[in-house]
């Protein structure tokens, strides 16, 4: 049976990286198919939307997306919202999976192999904000959930369960926010008690931040809120090469899925055929394994490991290699 993919490159370096991703793909040997379709700014400015119905359509169709990045001006504009936002929203893709492992790359930590299972739909990023009538108080709602926090909690012990240490850490600030992430921990810890054959532990987001950088392999899963789970996912990319290796899934109770680089459209380095493929052929893997393609994402994840341990690497990880020359050397290796 042939599966469906939608790949939407965005802006930026989007447009460099999904063609990439598109071409290890391709070079599996599955049946696979592809539809393109158009989304982001460069969209918007040309067409007045974002996310055309169109671009739905075919997501609602497709087996899977494969989005690369959006570019999102940084105050407000008519008419525009950021389509990953809207996307997460209007699909109810409530988990954002971001997984973070060792690469062989010099002068990168070989002690990593965590996953981040973020709440994707509320905390501070659901969008309930107000200005003052003076315009001198910026007022932002933090809405956390009881639902929410319960189903986000349940992918993460379920997927704990299936890793070989079976470890979640609920990452929280329950000190201070008392009511939100109070709620957020009480719901986590509850879930936690339907898998006794998951171990689980809780740590202070701030506390979090510091061990990450001092001792990544305390860490196996990790579930937090919306917010904090952005900044700590970042900051564990840092760890094993940065921006342009992080990968990760949007998943929810339906059919529609997404997959992207963690990172953005990278307006510093587009059109120059430098940016890292790495990072959206990573979540082409991702993508793999959500069809049940687990072999041929693993050979995926084999052939970018070998590559780097070949010495292959893009100017952000340190070397000269262009994305195409990247990309050449990750099919090669298949
Ligand atoms: P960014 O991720 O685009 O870039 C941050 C830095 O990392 C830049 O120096 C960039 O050159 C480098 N970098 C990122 N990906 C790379 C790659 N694959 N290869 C080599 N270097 C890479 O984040 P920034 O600059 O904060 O945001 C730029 C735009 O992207 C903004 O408009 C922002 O709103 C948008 N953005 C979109 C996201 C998405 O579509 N999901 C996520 C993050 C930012
Ligand atoms: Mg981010």
């Amino acid at each position: 049976m042939t599966l469906t993919i939608c790949l939407i490159s965005g802006d930026g370096i989007g447009k460099e990286v999904i063609p990439a991703a598109a071409r290890v793909l391709s070079a599996l040997g599955l049946p696979l198919a592809f539809i393109e379709a158009d989304g982001g700014w460069e969209c918007f400015v040309k067409c007045g939307d974002a996310l055309p119905e169109a671009t739905l359509n075919a997501i609602r169709a497709a087996d899977a997306t494969l989005f690369g990045a959006t570019q999102s001006p940084m105050g407000k504009v008519d008419g525009y919202r950021s389509p990953v936002l809207t996307l997460r929203k209007l699909f109810d893709l409530y988990a954002n999976l971001r997984p973070t492992r060792s690469l062989p790359i010099e002068g990168t930590r070989q002690d990593v192999d965590l996953l981040i299972v973020r709440e994707n739909t509320e905390g501070l990023y659901s969008g309930r904000e107000r200005r003052t009538a003076d315009g001198q108080t910026a007022i932002t709602e933090r809405v956390i959930t009881a639902a929410a926090t319960e189903r986000i909690a349940r992918v993460a012990f379920r997927l704990a369960a299936r890793r070989e240490r079976r470890t979640v850490t609920i990452v929280h600030k329950a000190n201070v926010i008392k009511e939100g992430d109070g709620l957020f921990r009480e719901v986590c810890l509850r879930v936690a008690a339907e898998f006794p054959q998951v171990r689980v532990n809780e740590m202070l987001v701030d506390a979090c931040a510091m061990w990450l950088v001092r001792d990544p392999s305390r860490f196996d899963v990790i579930v937090t809120e919306n917010l904090f789970g952005d900044i700590l996912s970042d900051e564990a990319a840092g760890l094993v090469g940065g921006l342009g290796v992080a990968s990760s899934a949007n998943i929810g109770a339906g059919k529609v899925a997404y997959f992207e680089p963690v990172h953005g459209s990278a307006p510093d380095i587009a059109g120059q055929g430098i940016a890292n493929p790495i990072g959206a052929i990573l979540s082409a893997a991702m993508l793999l394994d959500h069809l049940g393609a687990a072999e041929a994402a693993r050979r995926v994840e084999s052939a970018v490991q070998a590559v780097l341990r070949d010495g292959v690497l893009t100017r952000d990880l340190g070397g000269t290699a262009s994305t195409t020359e990247m990309t050449n050397a990750i099919l090669r290796r298949l």
